[in-house]
C-alpha cells in the first residue's frame, strides 16, 4: 500500500467540496479550528459540556507527571448513565437505540432508550449478584447482539473495567487476556450467526477457563440454540438472572480517571498490550468526534459496520453513539449472508444516513460488482465514513459514486486503539477531501509529521506521525507495565506520541498515512504483529523456526506470509514434496492459537532466514520476496548468499480463505 499510496498521491488533485447545504447546517464548522488551537484546554472544557457530570471538573488536564495524564480532574460521572439514562430522563426514552439485524432473515430486534436503560439495569444487578464490585475486570466474549452492548454499559456501569475480546479470537488469545488483566467474570453466549450458521463461542470459553481458575462466574446468552456444556456452580444463563432481576439500579458516579476499558492490541515486541482507557477523557472525546466528524443529528440513523471486539465498536458503536442519544443499526453478521446485497438492504430498509465501515470491505463489495448497490436505493445516506487503513483511491471513489451516489463527503478517520478517538480526519461540512488522504487533525487535536530528529518535516515530505500534545481519549497505559507504555509511545522524540506510522504531508500539508513504520502488519484493518504469530507457527511441533512479514495484498490491505524452517524430522523426501499438506496444517495451527484472521495467506517453506551479524532477522528482504520484488541490499547480512538459496530452495502455496 506504501508504494501505491506515494504515487498516487504524486498524481492525485481531485477534491471534493462539501455539499452545500451539509456545509451551511454542520454542527462543526471551519471557526472551530482556530478557536481549539487557540485554547485547546478551553476547547475540551467546552466539549465536556456535552457529558452530564456528577461532581463538576475543576481542572482539564493534569500533565505534570506526563506521559500519565488526567483529564478533567476531581471531575466525577457514570458513563452508562451518560450513555443510557440521561436520554430517557431528556424525554427521549421511546427514540430507537438498536436496530438490531441477526444474520438469519427477518430476525430483527427494535431496542428503545427507555428499553435499553431497563436491561442495563438489570444486567448489572445481575453481575452484582455475580460478584462484580467496582474495580473487578469483566471478560466479554460474544457475537454482535445486543447484550454485548448491554454487558459492556452495564460493565460501565458498576465501575467493573471490561475487556472485550473478539468473538474470532481463539480460546488461547481469550485465556491470555483473562489472565493478563485477572477478570473474574466472562460473559459470553452459545454461539452467533456467522457466514449462515450458527458458529460456537461457548466451547472456547470452557477450554480458556481451564487455565484461569480465578474466574468465578460465567454469564451465558443464548443466542442460537446449540447444545453447550455446563459448568455447575460457575455458568448462569442471561435469560435466568438477567431478565429476573430488577430494571431499577441507581448509577454511581465515579472519578473521571476510574478505568473504563481494558482493549488488547498488538505491539511489535511480546504479548499484545492492554490499552487502558479511562472514563471522562474517554468519553468526552468519542462523544465529540462523533458528532462532529459524523456530523451527527437526532434523525440521523447510523451504522458501523466494525465488531464490538475492536476499538472502533466501543468507540463508534457503543460510546460515540449512545453518548450522542443516537439510534443506529446492529448487524450481527457478514455482508454476503445470505446473499452480497445484504449490507445494501439493511441501508435501504432503515434509511441509514451515516455509514462507517472499512477499506477492506469496501475493496471487497467492488470485487462483488456495482451492479449489487444498483440494486438498493441508497439515497438516505449523507456521509460516508471509513477506517483501519489508508483509503486507496479506487475504493474511495468507489465508495463515493456507487454508495454514496457521487454527493457524499467521506471522512477518512485516521486514529488507534490507543488514541481512543478520531484524530486525524475530514470534517464533512468543512473540508474538501482528497480520495486517498485523512487529511489534518481534528478541531482540538495536534498531530504532525516529523523527521528521524523529531523535526517537522516540509509539505511535500514524509516521515513519522506524531501527536504534540496530550488528548481526553489518549490511553492512560498499558494495562500493568507503566514503563512498557513510556517506552512504547512516548519514548522516540521527547514530549511526543509515536503513532508508528509514517505519514507525508503534501502541499498543501493534508495528511497522507503511509502505513506502518514497525513490524506491526494490518490486515483488513486489524492490527497484528509479526512477534506474535511467529512463536504461533514454532510452537507447532513440526517447525524450527519462522518469520512472518505482511505483504501488499488487493483485497486485505496486507495478508500474513510466514517463511518457515521444517524440523529435519519433518521434512521427508527432501524440500517441495508434500508441502501442501504441512501448510494447511500450519495455517490451521495458527487459526487454532490467535485466530483464523492470523492464519498465513502464504506459507514458504525455506531452507534458511536471512539474519544480520547478530541474529536479527531482517524482514526487509523477506517482505521483498513476498511481494515478489527484487530483492534489496542483503550486504548485512551474515551469510550474503542466503537470498539466492531462499528464493531458489522456496516452495509456496497460497491459500485464499
Ligand atoms: O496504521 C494505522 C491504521 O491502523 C492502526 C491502528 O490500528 P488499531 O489500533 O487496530 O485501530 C484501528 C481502528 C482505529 C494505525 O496505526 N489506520 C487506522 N485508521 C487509518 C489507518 N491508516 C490510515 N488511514 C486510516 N484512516
Amino acid at each position: 500500500m506504501t508504494e501505491q499510496g506515494i504515487s498516487n498521491l504524486s498524481h492525485e488533485d481531485r477534491h471534493f467540496d462539501p455539499p452545500a447545504e451539509l456545509a451551511a447546517n454542520a454542527n462543526l464548522k471551519a471557526e472551530a479550528y482556530d478557536r481549539a488551537a487557540a485554547d485547546p484546554l478551553a476547547f475540551w472544557a467546552e466539549q465536556a459540556d456535552r457529558l452530564s457530570w456528577g461532581e463538576p471538573f475543576t481542572e482539564v488536564l493534569d500533565w505534570t507527571n506526563a506521559p500519565f495524564a488526567k483529564w478533567f480532574v476531581g471531575g466525577t460521572l457514570n458513563a452508562s448513565y451518560n450513555c443510557v439514562d440521561r436520554h430517557v430522563e431528556a424525554g427521549n426514552g421511546e427514540r430507537v437505540a438498536l436496530h438490531f439485524v441477526g444474520e438469519p432473515e427477518d430476525d430483527t430486534r427494535d431496542i428503545t432508550y427507555a428499553q435499553l436503560k431497563d436491561e442495563v439495569s438489570r444486567a448489572a444487578n445481575a453481575l452484582i449478584d455475580l460478584g462484580v464490585q467496582t474495580g473487578d475486570r469483566v471478560a466479554i466474549y460474544m457475537p454482535m447482539i445486543p447484550e454485548a452492548v448491554i454487558a459492556m454499559l452495564a460493565c460501565a456501569r458498576l465501575g467493573a473495567p471490561h475487556t472485550v475480546v473478539f468473538g474470532g479470537f481463539s480460546a488461547d488469545a481469550l485465556s491470555s487476556r483473562i489472565i493478563d488483566c485477572d477478570a473474574k467474570v466472562v460473559i459470553t453466549a452459545d454461539g452467533g450467526y456467522r457466514h449462515g450458521s450458527a458458529s460456537a463461542l461457548k466451547p472456547a470459553v470452557d477450554e480458556a477457563l481451564l487455565k484461569c481458575p480465578d474466574v468465578t462466574g460465567v454469564l451465558v446468552v443464548r443466542r442460537t440454540g446449540q447444545d453447550v456444556d455446563w459448568t455447575e456452580g460457575r455458568d448462569v444463563w442471561w435469560h435466568d438472572v438477567v431478565d429476573a432481576a430488577s430494571p431499577d439500579h441507581t448509577p454511581e458516579m465515579f472519578d473521571s480517571e476510574h478505568p473504563l476499558y481494558v482493549m488488547y492490541t498488538s505491539g511489535t515486541t511480546g504479548s499484545p498490550k492492554g490499552i487502558l482507557h479511562t472514563t471522562g477523557g474517554y468519553l468526552v472525546q468519542s462523544a465529540y468526534s462523533f458528532w462532529s466528524v459524523f456530523d451527527h443529528k437526532p434523525d440521523d440513523v447510523y451504522w458501523c459496520t466494525a465488531d464490538v471486539g475492536w476499538v472502533t465498536g466501543h468507540s463508534y458503536i457503543v460510546y460515540g453513539p449512545l453518548a450522542n442519544g443516537a439510534t443506529q443499526v446492529l448487524y450481527e453478521g457478514t455482508p454476503d449472508s445470505p446473499h452480497k446485497g445484504r449490507w445494501w438492504e439493511i441501508i435501504e430498509k432503515y434509511k441509514v444516513s451515516l455509514f462507517y465501515t472499512a477499506p477492506t470491505a469496501i475493496r471487497t463489495c467492488m470485487k462483488w460488482g456495482e451492479q449489487i448497490p444498483a440494486e438498493h436505493d441508497l439515497t438516505s445516506l449523507r456521509i460516508l465514513g471509513s477506517v483501519g487503513e489508508s483509503i486507496n483511491p479506487e475504493a474511495y471513489m468507489w465508495y463515493r459514486d456507487n454508495i454514496g451516489g457521487g454527493r457524499t463527503p467521506i471522512v477518512d478517520t485516521w486514529w488507534q486503539t490507543e488514541t481512543g478517538a478520531h484524530m486525524i480526519s475530514p470534517l464533512p461540512g468543512v473540508t474538501s477531501g482528497k480520495p486517498g488522504s485523512a487529511m489534518t487533525a481534528i478541531p482540538g487535536i495536534s498531530a504532525e509529521v516529523v523527521d528521524d530528529a523529531g523535526k517537522p518535516v516540509a509539505n511535500g515530505e514524509g516521515g513519522y506521525l506524531v501527536i504534540t500534545e496530550p488528548w481526553p481519549s489518549m490511553l492512560r497505559t498499558i494495562w500493568g507495565d507503566d514503563q512498557r507504555y513510556k517506552d512504547t509511545y512516548w519514548s522516540r522524540w521527547e514530549g511526543y506520541y509515536f503513532a508508528g506510522d509514517g505519514a507525508r504531508k503534501d502541499e498543501d500539508g493534508a495528511i497522507w498515512l503511509l502505513g506502518r513504520v514497525d513490524d506491526v502488519m494490518n490486515i483488513s484493518g486489524h492490527r497484528l504483529s509479526t512477534t506474535e504469530i511467529e512463536p504461533a507457527l514454532v510452537s507447532h511441533p513440526k517447525v524450527a523456526e519462522a518469520a512472518v512479514v505482511g505483504a501488499a495484498d488487493e483485497t486485505t490491505g496486507q495478508a500474513v506470509v510466514a517463511f518457515v524452517i521444517l524440523r529435519d524430522s519433518a521434512v521427508s523426501g527432501g524440500q517441495g514434496d508434500g508441502h501442501a499438506d504441512i501448510v494447511q496444517e500450519l495455517r490451521n495451527h495458527v487459526g487454532k492459537e490467535i485466530g483464523p484472521i492470523a492464519k498465513p495467506r502464504t506459507i514458504m517453506i525455506v531452507p534458511e532466514l536471512p539474519k544480520t551479524r547478530s541474529g536479527k532477522i531482517m524482514r526487509r528482504l523477506l517482505r521483498d520476496v513476498a511481494e515478489n520484488r527484487e530483492v534489496g541490499d542483503a550486504t548485512t547480512l551474515a551469510d550474503t548468499g542466503i537470498m539466492d538459496k531462499i528464493t531458489a530452495g522456496m516452495t509456496a502455496a497460497k491459500n485464499d480463505d
